[in-house]
């Protein structure tokens, strides 16, 4: 928090006066992250609903799943005055950005379209600053998923996990058959969807929220965490040896067609089954990860605005946010992306079995107390912590010299610090 404002502060005031003279009449820039095959289907959904509105968008693509480096890029941009009109920002870096004066008031667009009643409020929380609305919520992931296989299960003769027991027992199985039992990408996002997934299903609902929510010192360095760790670590044997690097929905496609069995991922993975033609229930499975069944770990994008100069573009922007929360794009754009619209009162009829699951388990959990911010997507804390537990994560998941004790040692160290 302290280093965010540190980093960009000194840019407010130039960002502040920025114009948006530069661009056309009636157009949009948009930031997103947005690019396997699935995610640009998703994202062309909302591209054709503007244009047909008259309004122009460009197109600020930055590759890199989890959106690191599309924040980056965004900083950058911010830090020379020249934001674009709406970027894909989440969770409590909406604040963040808020704070610095930078964002625009939605409240007219708002009222208007009677968002306060149609969202649920721990998402329109989410999407105000000092009560007013700054960002527009585009749909909710579920993001405690694991992703099956089953041709491959079939083969080698076993049946898809429910605990991380069963999973060690069903890899080692799968591995005997020749398959690769977990698809996976070495990237820190991915090493810390991995991580979280294990953390809620073994820790449970408020184990998590005390780790990842409210960072309680005890929680981060009990037992229970070095358990994590050591579980989390054994899934190690179980992914390919040239993981490195590999993006999430190459992973993904490892499993499409059959060379894996499993993916653990958010169901943004689902947009890529969809993408390639197959059907839920059929030639995929989708299972709460291991543990977690009754648990909901919930990532919601979202586009915040930039105040804008530009009295056309302005009209643009407003728009866009209007279109976002309209059940038209709610609907198409969520079929295509694998998560659930985030507007109530939706119809369910175009979803399938996987969505209306993702649908019930949100309801389910929000009422046992089971729904959890994800840490890894950038839900339950600010960027900088997020980016602390990120490098313990992945470093003890790649380095065999580090004992789960002392990963769980740094981790307490390094959230403390970025605190
Ligand atoms: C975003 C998803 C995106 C995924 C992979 C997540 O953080 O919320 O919309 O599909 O990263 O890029």
């Amino acid at each position: 928090m302290k280093n965010f404002k540190k980093y960009l502060a000194p840019i407010v005031l130039s960002c502040a006066t920025a114009t948006a003279t530069s661009v056309q009449a009636g157009e949009v820039e948009v930031l997103h992250w947005w690019t396997s095959g699935g995610e640009a289907a998703s994202v062309a959904v909302l591209k054709d609903l503007l244009e047909k509105q008259g309004h122009s968008w460009k197109d600020f693509a930055v590759a890199g799943g989890g959106g690191e480096s599309a924040m980056t890029v965004l900083k950058s941009r911010a830090v020379s005055g020249n934001p674009p009109a709406a970027a894909q920002i989440k969770g409590l870096d909406i604040q963040e950005w808020a704070d610095l004066g930078l964002l625009t008031n939605l409240d007219p667009v708002a009222k208007q379209g009677n968002w306060d009643n149609l969202l649920p409020k721990v998402v329109s929380d989410v999407m105000k600053s000092d009560g007013h609305y700054v960002a527009v919520p585009v749909n909710v992931h579920r993001v405690n998923w694991l992703w099956a296989n089953p041709e491959v299960f079939k083969k080698a003769g076993v049946g898809i996990p429910n605990s991380w027991e069963e999973f060690s027992t069903a890899a080692d199985a799968i591995q005997k058959a020749g398959f690769i039992p977990l698809a996976h990408g070495g990237q820190a996002w991915q090493d810390a969807t991995l991580f979280e997934a294990v953390a809620l299903g073994m820790g449970g609902s408020d184990f998590y929220r005390k780790a990842f929510v409210t960072h309680d010192m005890d929680t981060l360095k009990s037992p229970k965490m070095v358990d994590i760790f050591k579980t989390f670590k054994g899934l190690r044997k179980y992914i390919d040896k040239d993981s490195a690097g590999r993006d999430w929905n190459i992973a993904t496609n490892m499993v499409i067609n059959g060379k894996a069995a499993m993916q653990v991922m958010g169901d943004w993975a689902k947009g890529e089954f969809v993408a390639a033609g197959k059907k839920a229930g059929v030639d995929f499975a989708c299972l709460p990860a291991p543990g977690t069944s009754g648990q909901y770990t919930f990532n919601i994008d979202s586009f915040a605005m930039f105040k804008l100069n530009d009295a056309e573009n302005a009209k643009a922007q407003n728009a866009l946010a209007k279109t976002i929360m309209e059940p038209a794009f709610q609907e198409t754009f969520n079929l295509n992306k694998g998560s659930i619209p985030v507007r109530s009162g939706m119809s369910r009829e175009k979803f399938d079995s996987c969505a209306d699951a993702s649908m019930d388990a949100f309801n389910a959990a929000a009422a046992t107390g089971d729904l959890v911010p994800s840490m890894a997507h950038g839900m339950s804390t600010t960027s900088y912590i997020q980016g602390a537990i990120y490098d313990v994560v992945t470093n003890f998941f790649n380095d065999d010299s580090l004992s789960a004790e002392d990963a769980v040692n740094r981790l307490a160290q390094a959230v403390k610090a970025a605190m």
